[in-house]
């Protein structure tokens, strides 16, 4: 039976997955891991934690199948974005890789927009600069570490670590390409201009190729280390996002992907770069060849549950906080909950953007506040969906939900009053890595296209339809959108 392997390499695990013909999951391996935090707002971690992971967690995908390394005909890789990952000529690392979630680099922000001009970057790669991309961080590293910084003759991104130690060869997705601040984004590739006005050596970057294109094939020792056969062809894949929604189907334009975990991302695929004037969501390259993607991202979404949960009903399950949240009353009361309690992305990219409960009384309870996180963190999403709608992109018809929040009926429901569209799920919980799969799939000979892979993905089913309740939440966000510009000249600036 010929199966395909996606590896997500992701913050806290990498994943191995192996797939059939059809798509069906066959065995998966997991190995855990943490991130390092030598200082508040830092996030580092050791690239050999990602290579022993991957070997560790193939090998058990392989043992949970049965099968052996004969059996997989091509290798997909997905992981965490916009890290940085430094190599010297020997493809040492030079230090720890510099991860999406740390917030060192506001300067270096600000010196891009003026290097580039603010509106420039925008127009040329889609984006704003914003701390967790990959170029403000080789600023920080040539300012704060020149030594080490001399060192450099390879910039990576962290999945293509695991790539560099499978295949030998420097390479990148243009997904994940276009999530460093360096790209093109019409042109799909490094841009030369970025690169000059930040006086980057483009010596180091890794080539750049489309999602399921080859960017080498496993090297007998890799083979020895994972137990993959040699010769085996490694696509390039997508960083975790684009590779996601792969899986999801996400693919084509008009249909839009949600995803309730940790964080809360809107992706919608595009055909052209539309790209969104102040740069308030993202604009990155598809993990598909001829398209791109718009992406609203926001930081604490489940989160926000999660921290609300520890910190006011500690003990409690999440079903039993979303229970008591039901006996509040949609809009909960006149209170209102901002969700930025780890700065955020979209629609205010702000990295010092604080949380807050606004309107409380005496009348207010714990449903309320529990009612409130739910209700605040779909405006937000809501904030980010209207952004990529007034940026180009179509009112989408339905929305496919994924992620661990959506085992809440009362959010299921709250989200498709408040985004007024029909949420729809789709039958995966295995995210990014089932999308890498998907995408090694026509160089494995299992599919003619990733067309024809992401056509074999089963039907969504309805979760919510909007209700009654969705013209008061259309009001409500209104006051909701008026809430951030209001306080953030209180929030404290690092
Ligand atoms: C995407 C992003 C995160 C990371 C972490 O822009 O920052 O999704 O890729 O997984």
């Amino acid at each position: 039976m010929p199966l395909v392997l996606g590896i997500d390499v992701s913050t806290t695990a990498t994943k191995a997955l192996l797939v059939d013909t059809e798509g069906t999951p066959r065995g998966s391996g997991t190995m855990s891991y943490d991130y390092a935090v030598p200082r508040p707002q830092w996030s580092e971690q050791e690239p050999a934690l990602w290579w022993d992971a991957a070997c560790g967690a193939i090998r058990a995908a392989l043992d949970d199948a049965g099968v052996s390394g004969a059996d997989v005909a091509a290798v997909g890789l997905s992981g965490q974005m916009h890290g940085a990952v430094l190599l010297d000529e020997s493809d040492e690392p030079v230090r720890p890789a510099i991860l999406w979630n740390d917030q060192r680099t506001g300067a270096e922000c600000d010196a891009i927009r003026e290097a580039v001009g603010a509106a420039r970057l925008i127009e040329l790669t889609g984006n704003d600069a914003l701390t967790g991309f990959t170029a403000p961080k080789l600023l920080w590293v040539r300012a704060h570490e020149p030594e080490r910084w001399r060192r450099v003759a390879h910039l990576l991104l962290p999945k293509d670590y695991v790539r560099l130690r499978l295949t030998g060869e420097h390479a990148v997705d243009k997904a994940d390409g276009a999530g460093t601040l360096l790209f093109d984004l019409a042109a799909r590739d490094w841009s030369p201009e970025v690169l000059e006005a930040l006086d980057l050596d483009p010596g180091i970057l890794p080539s750049t190729a489309e999602g399921p294109e080859a960017t080498g094939t496993i090297t007998a020792s890799a083979a020895a280390a994972t137990g993959l056969r040699a010769g085996t062809p490694v696509v390039a894949g997508g960083g975790d996002q684009a590779a996601n929604a792969v899986g999801v189907g996400a693919t084509d334009p008009g249909v839009v992907a949600l995803s309730l975990g940790t964080s809360g991302v809107v992706f919608a695929a595009t055909d052209a770069p539309i790209v969104e004037p102040r740069g308030r969501v993202h604009a990155f390259c598809h993990a598909v060849p001829d398209r791109w993607h718009l992406m609203s991202v926001m930081l604490s979404a489940a989160g926000s549950l999660r921290w609300f949960r520890d910190a006011l009903a500690p003990g409690r399950s999440f079903e039993e906080l979303v229970a008591e949240a039901a006996g509040a009353p949609p809009g909960s009361d006149g209170l209102w909950f901002l969700p930025y309690l780890t700065g955020e992305r979209s629609p205010h990219p702000d990295p010092d953007a604080r949380g807050a409960f606004i309107g409380l009384t005496v009348g207010h309870g714990r449903a309320h506040m529990a009612r409130a996180v739910l209700e605040g963190v779909a405006y937000g999403l809501r904030d980010g969906l209207d952004l990529m709608i007034a940026a180009g992109m179509p009112r989408p018809a339905q929305i496919r939900a994924s992620g661990g929040g959506l085992a809440s009926e009362l959010w299921q429901q709250i989200l498709a009053d408040v985004l007024d569209v029909e949420l729809t799920a789709v039958a995966t919980t295995e995210g990014a890595a089932h999308g890498a799969a998907l995408l090694a799939m026509p160089i494995g000979g299992l599919a003619a296209s990733v067309e024809e892979s992401v056509g074999r993905l089963p039907a969504p089913r309805t979760l919510a339809e909007p209700g009654a309740d969705a013209s008061g939440y259309a009001e409500r966000h209104a006051v909701h959108a008026a809430l951030y510009p209001a306080l953030a000249p209180l929030f404290p600036r690092m």
